[in-house]
């Protein structure tokens, strides 16, 4: 595996060197690797095609041992995650350390795990259990990884939907729902007391989707536009996502903490919806997705936080056939399953069509594929 991918690395300087356009990211972006799906490439070419595109953070949906595998030894940095159905077990310390053996331990010296996401968009569920398990699950796992000296390479969050806002206008004066407080002022102690990042899901496309007549398409595709001021603080914004972020710094200022750091655990577009899903098309995510990776370049941060850079992982990598609901839901990929982009936003990834197959013709294939890439290089 290692080899291979030092084998490949060669390979791309010699397509840089022939002139050859591979656009990588520069900058730390992460993406949101969901496998809602029955057609994605298999891990281990997943990997190949994300070291092409220098994508060194991703997170996962849950802690497929497969993944982790196929990433032994490569720079990429992990958030796996827990599901809402465990979050009930985890409240137990017992299942939480066996948790953390075997899906933390098991793989940590070998593929880098930063970062466990207990539970997703637990408020979006009016579940009242679920969301009492919450706090405790996180604490568990935490413990977990205290016990297992693990807790300075691994921090304990959960993500959350930007509907726990009850307030997001202006940003200044964003709350979280009332009804919420309970479950998010400790959970928000927590944060502070462990140093974990508070994360956020927020979509620009469900605002402008649900008010295309009142919001401007501009705004929320980061394209040049009148943009709009908060009153309370004077400071200006050019787009949605920044004036999201703000708001929820706010709200979580509102519950007396300014030592917590909020990252965007996803953002995206989708590239097709259902007919009243307005402004699902590859131009706007297209449009959406690449401004945002040039502000994220920028290392620029929001209008209340400057000289904190945002912090974002794309939703999504791959379009998931699989999951459930508006057609948009299977939509949001930067990439189609077999590796061609979804829309151009420069950024040209390699996935390899047969490098981990077993059949002898395909070994024969790659090895000529091998020879013309050389030959490439060798001649241009
Ligand atoms: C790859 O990304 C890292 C940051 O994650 C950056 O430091 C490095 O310069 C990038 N490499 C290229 C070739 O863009
Ligand atoms: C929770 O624990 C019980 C008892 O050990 C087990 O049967 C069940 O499968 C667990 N639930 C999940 C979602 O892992
Ligand atoms: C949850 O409860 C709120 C208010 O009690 C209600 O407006 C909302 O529709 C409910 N959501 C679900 C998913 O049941």
């Amino acid at each position: 595996m290692a080899n291979f991918h030092r084998l490949f690395r060669v390979l791309l300087m010699l397509f840089a060197f022939s002139g050859s356009v591979i656009r990588t990211l520069s900058v730390g972006v992460g993406i949101n690797y969901g496998q809602i799906a029955n057609n994605l490439p298999s891990p281990s070419r997943v990997a190949i095609l994300l070291q092409s595109l220098n994508i060194s953070r991703v997170k996962l949906y849950d802690a497929d041992p497969n993944v982790l595998f196929a990433f032994s030894r490569s720079e990429v940095n992990f958030i796996i995650g827990l599901g809402n159905e465990y979050l009930q077990n985890m409240s137990d310390p017992q299942k939480a350390l066996a948790w953390v053996q075997q899906h933390v331990q098991t793989h940590i010296s070998q593929t880098k795990i930063t970062c466990i996401t207990v539970g997703n968009e637990v408020f979006n569920s009016n579940d009242s259990q679920l969301r009492s398990n919450l706090l405790p699950a996180m604490q568990s796992v935490y413990n977990a990884l205290v016990n297992l000296g693990l807790d300075k390479q691994v921090s304990v969050t959960t993500a959350h939907s930007l509907n726990i806002l009850g307030n997001s206008f202006p940003p200044s004066a964003g709350t979280f729902k009332p009804d919420l407080a309970e479950y998010l002022q400790p959970i928000l102690n927590f944060h502070s007391m462990v140093k974990s990042p508070f994360l956020i899901n927020a979509y620009p496309f469900f605002a402008y989707k649900d008010n295309p007549t009142q919001v401007p398409l501009e705004y929320v595709l980061f394209q040049p536009n009148q943009g709009m001021t908060d009153p309370i603080t004077n400071l200006h914004y050019d787009n949605m996502l920044y004036a999201q972020i703000d708001a929820v710094y706010a709200a979580i200022k509102a519950m007396g903490h300014t030592d917590i750091r909020v990252q965007i655990s996803e953002t995206g577009w989708p590239s097709r919806g259902d007919p009243n899903e307005v402004g699902a098309t590859p131009e706007n995510a297209g449009l959406y997705n690449g401004n945002l990776l040039r502000r994220i370049e920028s290392g620029q941060g929001t209008p209340a936080k400057p000289s904190v850079p945002i912090d974002i992982y794309v939703f999504a990598l791959f379009n998931e056939d699989l999951k459930p609901g508006p057609a948009s839901e299977r939509n949001y990929g930067l990439y189609y399953p077999d590796g061609t982009p979804v829309y151009n936003i420069g950024l040209q990834g390699y996935l390899p069509e047969l490098l981990y197959s077993s059949s002898k013709r395909n070994v024969f294939s790659v090895l000529s594929l091998l020879l013309i890439f050389i030959a490439y290089g060798i001649y241009t």
